[in-house]
Formats: structure tokens, C-alpha cells, sequence
């Protein structure tokens, strides 16, 4: 079956071609972003397949359908791009990658408290530059902590394991008990009091409806003067001017994000040349206790190989079957957004 990739980066490619060795698929490999004015890249590929950046809005999909497509393959594990009641309407199966490395992720959101807690990134360029005096780069011990973990799934579950590793109490807020959590002594509280209690807020859930701007200036002023937030979710669950102004005021000591609400138009390429037009981003840019990482929590090499051996399976169970040989637990309906 013919495959339009949107999206596709070099070091996606080998993990893809491997992932199809038997050559069960045409992989036709795309640089552009999906969007209206791609969608007819992809005419006469049944399946399409693509990436977070990727925009799969109602008339986007109405143009793929018009060229004959019929899967849409998400590289991701959400699928908050995807107008998933429009695919439905159109026929179109949509399937995702529900897991491919929780750790990678998990790993990536403690990388980022402890490069903010402990300075990793000034303390590199200070000693590169022979200055090997302290000042200014203290932290605190993890040890003792409390962190607070919105979202107790795969990702929050592994993020939960590793803090509880250091020694931190653990609160956590999820409409649905994860109960290897609780096993292992993370405490389910209201959200109220996690923000309440915590000096690291870390999110899991999750872009919903219900999560979006999640964390507004309500939620921030409600948190613990000096918290360290840290978004490895989506962009929009935070609020980003209210953060902004939070930052300002001192009440948020250090933030952390992988995600931004408006990453479509910058993440995933080199801007090194260019002018950034985006203020609000480059307002956070400036804080010295903001870290900014370009959603690369997925990007492991174990995560890599699981979302193009997905991709593939999702895309041979449909060649073989249609929408039923797509595994149950890859699919995306509308029963996900209940
Ligand atoms: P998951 O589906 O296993 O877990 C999500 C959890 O969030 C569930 O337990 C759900 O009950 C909970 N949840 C839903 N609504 C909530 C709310 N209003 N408040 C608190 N919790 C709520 O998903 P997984 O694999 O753990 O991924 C979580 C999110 O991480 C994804 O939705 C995605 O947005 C993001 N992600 C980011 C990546 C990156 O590279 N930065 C890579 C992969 C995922």
C-alpha cells in the first residue's frame, strides 16, 4: 500500500524502512507539513501517515479523502490535530502509536527538573568558559520533595516511579486511579492541594477540552511560591501568557517545557537564521529559569523504533482488513474524547 509520509525527518527514515523490510509498503517520504495546501501531495495514497506539527482539521481531511485516502496513521500518541469526528464522518480510520516509550518521555520531564534545579546548562558553559565559581547555582535536594503529577498514565506512572526513586512524596490528580501508583505510595489528592503542596508540578495529561489552559493564572497563583513547572504534555494545557506574567512576578521559580502552545510554527525545523515573529515565545526565551526543549521527549531511539514498527503494523492490519485489522488498542475514536 502506498504510504504518504508528511513530515518525515532523516532520522525517522531508517527506522521506517526497517520497520518495512518486506517491502509490504510504498513509503513515499514527504518534507512538507499536512495542510490544506499539501493534502493533495498525498492523492491517491490510501494511507497517510503523520507527525504532531501536522494539521488533520475537518477540510484537511475532506481533501484527503477527496484523493482517495482512507487511513491516517499518527506517528504520535496524541491525536489532538486530528478533527477525529470528521475522519468518523468521512470513513476514515485514524491510528495511533498508543506507547511506544513512556520512559522516554518520563526520562525527559526529570532531565529537565534536574538540569533546572541543579543548573546543568549555565554550569557547562560557565566551565567552558573557565569560570568554575558556584554563585548562582545552587539548588535544592529532590530528597524530601513533594512533586505533583497531573495525569497518571503510562508516561505519569513512569515519572511517578522515578521521583518516588529520589525520595519524593508524591501527589498525583488524574479522574482515573493508576493503582501501580498507588502501590507505590503516590497519594491521589484533589488538584487544589497538589498546587498547594508541591515544589515540582509536572504534566501528563492529555490536550482535552477539559485540559486546555489547564494551567491558567488561577491554577498558578494557587501553586507554591518558587514551584518548578515542568509541561512535557501538550503546549495549550498551560496558559502561556499567564505564565509569562507569573514569571514575572516571581511566583514561579523555574519552568520546564518540551511543549508550547504555538509549536507548529517552529519546532521540528532550524529557525537559526531566521527572525522569530513569535513574541510571546521569545519572551519566554529570555528567562534565565526557563528551559525550553523542542518536543523532543519521544526521542529515544527505543521510542523511534516502536512508532515505526506501529506505523507499519497499523498500516498492513488495514491493507489486510481495513479498519478491523488496524489493532483495537491503535485506533483513535471518538470514544477517546469521553
Ligand atoms: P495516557 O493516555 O497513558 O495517560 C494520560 C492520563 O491522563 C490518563 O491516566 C488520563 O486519565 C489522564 N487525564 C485525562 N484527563 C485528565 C485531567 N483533566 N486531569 C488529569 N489527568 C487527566 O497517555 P501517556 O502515554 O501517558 O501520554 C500523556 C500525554 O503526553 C499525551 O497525551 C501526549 O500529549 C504527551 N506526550 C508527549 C510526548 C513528548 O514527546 N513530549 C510524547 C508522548 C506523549
Amino acid at each position: 500500500m502506498r504510504i504518504a509520509i508528511y513530515s518525515s525527518k532523516p532520522y525517522e527514515k531508517p527506522f521506517l524502512d526497517a520497520a518495512n523490510a518486506d517491502a509490504a509498503h510504498e513509503l513515499v517520504y514527504l518534507d512538507a507539513r499536512l495542510s490544506t495546501t499539501t493534502a493533495d501531495l498525498a492523492r491517491g495514497a490510501p494511507a497517510v501517515s503523520i507527525f504532531v506539527g501536522d494539521d488533520a482539521s475537518a477540510p484537511v481531511l475532506r481533501a484527503l479523502h477527496a484523493g482517495g485516502t482512507r487511513l491516517l496513521a499518527l506517528r504520535s500518541a496524541g491525536f489532538n490535530h486530528v478533527d477525529v469526528a470528521e475522519a468518523e464522518r468521512l470513513g476514515i480510520t485514524v491510528a495511533r502509536v498508543p506507547a511506544y516509550s513512556p520512559y522516554a518521555v518520563a526520562e525527559h520531564a526529570v532531565g529537565l527538573m534536574l538540569t533546572l534545579n541543579r543548573k546543568f546548562h549555565r554550569a557547562y558553559a560557565r566551565v567552558r568558559e573557565q569560570n568554575f565559581a558556584l554563585d548562582g547555582l545552587m539548588g535544592f535536594d529532590m530528597h524530601g520533595k513533594t512533586a505533583g503529577v497531573i495525569g497518571t498514565g503510562k508516561i505519569g506512572e513512569a515519572v511517578c516511579a522515578i521521583l518516588r526513586g529520589f525520595g519524593c512524596r508524591v501527589l498525583a490528580f488524574d479522574p482515573v486511579k493508576n493503582q501501580a501508583c498507588e502501590a507505590m505510595g503516590v497519594e491521589y489528592v484533589p488538584l487544589a492541594d497538589l498546587y498547594a503542596a508541591s515544589d515540582i508540578v509536572t504534566l501528563h495529561c492529555p490536550l482535552t477540552p477539559a485540559t486546555k489552559h489547564l494551567i491558567n493564572a488561577a491554577a498558578l497563583a494557587a501553586m507554591k511560591p518558587g514551584v518548578m513547572l515542568i509541561n512535557t504534555s501538550r503546549g495549550a494545557v498551560v496558559d502561556t501568557r499567564a505564565l509569562i506574567a507569573a514569571l514575572k512576578r516571581g511566583h514561579v521559580g523555574s519552568v520546564g517545557l518540551d511543549v508550547y502552545e504555538e509549536e507548529g510554527d517552529l519546532f521540528f525545523k532550524d529557525l537559526s537564521a531566521e527572525v522569530i515573529q513569535d513574541d510571546v515565545f521569545v519572551r519566554l526565551l529570555t528567562f534565565p529559569n526557563v528551559l525550553v526543549t523542542a518536543h523532543q521527549g519521544f526521542f529515544t531511539r527505543e521510542a523511534c523504533e516502536a512508532i515505526a514498527r506501529t506505523t507499519i503494523d497499523s498500516a498492513t492490519g488495514f491493507d489486510r482488513a481495513g479498519a478491523a485489522g488496524v489493532p483495537e488498542a491503535n485506533r483513535v475514536s471518538t470514544r477517546l474524547l469521553k
